[in-house]
């Protein structure tokens, strides 16, 4: 290619043979002047397609050669997959195992109004139990949602009974260190009909981690307080580290502090003051109510030690659950 380009110079460059003897034309008998200019210009074309056509040639067996050494059968390089995000993943197993059991998903706003946030839930302004939960303020009658519990509130007042939710979202709270964050996610569940017991919502909640955390896990229920359920409990399971043996290669665990029990989720039978903050006749209607944390229950099914690895977003993280 470069001979080539070499003798294109050489010969039709504007310094070249041809020009000199173009350049001589002028010095002939008058006579001989248009047939020599003819013929020059005939062997000027002539030298041109000879070098165009050669340098087409030398560019084909160029194209066949790369062509030759061009594996087709190789696997393209793959770009790099996005996936789902823990808590995402998390979200959908527990929306899986509820719908499966006849719940629907239903959602709400994340700035809420404080009467469904927490007067609905019988929290009324003022009452201690407010304290329970760090809130950010938007204005004196409006906050971010605390908690995902409010959408019993809003599916209640919508609907009329029997009906079964769970109420998945993000929830905020002044509040940040190793367990916390300001954001993080919930899931609330709720079924309401003429006739529901704590047992319907201890078979409900153990069916429900046992699908999760596998059918050998063990449940125990621990009696508690929360103001919008009554009675109240919390939900234990047998821990997901040790398997409830309190001890790990002779050591304490860590995930339970070697009580074999990990706590996963508040629940209860909803208050009559609820059902009557919606319109509902307490008398009528009976139901239950549970809480979740998503990030919680991602550690603990996972194994991840710091809450906060979930929202630093380092890919080196999240790819593990692709
Ligand atoms: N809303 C509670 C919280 O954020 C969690 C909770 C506890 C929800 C008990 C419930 C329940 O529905 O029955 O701390």
């Amino acid at each position: 290619m470069r001979d080539l380009e070499d003798l294109r110079v050489e010969f039709l460059g504007r310094k070249g043979r041809l020009a000199g003897l173009m350049a001589e034309l002028p010095g002939l008998d008058p006579a001989d002047r248009p047939r020599a200019g003819q013929t020059a210009n005939q062997v000027k074309a002539a030298l041109g397609a000879l070098i165009e056509a050669r340098q087409q040639d030398l560019e084909r067996a160029g194209d066949s050669e790369r062509l030759a050494a061009f594996d087709p059968t190789l696997p393209g390089r793959r770009p790099p997959a996005g996936s789902l995000h823990p808590v995402t993943l998390v979200i959908d197993e527990i929306c899986d195992v509820f719908i499966g059991l006849g719940f629907e998903v239903v959602s709400g706003p994340e700035v809420e109004s404080d009467w469904y946030n927490f007067e609905a839930l019988n929290m009324p302004p003022e009452h201690p139990a407010r304290d329970m939960q760090d809130t950010l303020y938007v204005s004196e009658a409006v906050v971010l949602r605390t908690h995902t519990s409010p959408l019993q509130i809003r599916t209640m007042k919508e609907r009329t009974p029997p009906l079964a939710a769970i109420a998945p979202g993000k929830v905020y709270r002044r509040d940040s260190d190793l367990t916390h964050t300001p954001m993080f996610h919930q899931i609330e569940g709720f079924l309401v009909d003429s006739h529901s017991s704590m047992a319907d919502l201890r078979g409900t909640l153990t069916a429900f981690v046992r699908q999760l955390f596998g059918p050998d896990t063990e449940v125990r229920f621990r009696q508690s307080f929360f103001p919008f359920t009554e009675p109240s409990a919390e939900v234990d399971i047998s821990c997901v580290m040790c398997g409830g043996r309190g001890a790990s290669g002779g050591e304490t665990c860590r995930v339970c502090k070697g009580t074999g029990w990990v706590e996963v989720l508040g629940c209860g039978m909803i208050d009559p003051n609820v059902f009557r903050a919606v319109g509902y006749d307490p008398e009528k209607y009976a139901g239950f109510a549970f809480g979740l944390g998503v990030e919680r229950v991602a550690m603990l099914k996972y194994g991840i030690g710091d809450l906060r690895m979930f929202f630093e977003n380092d890919v080196r993280f999240l790819e593990q659950f692709s």
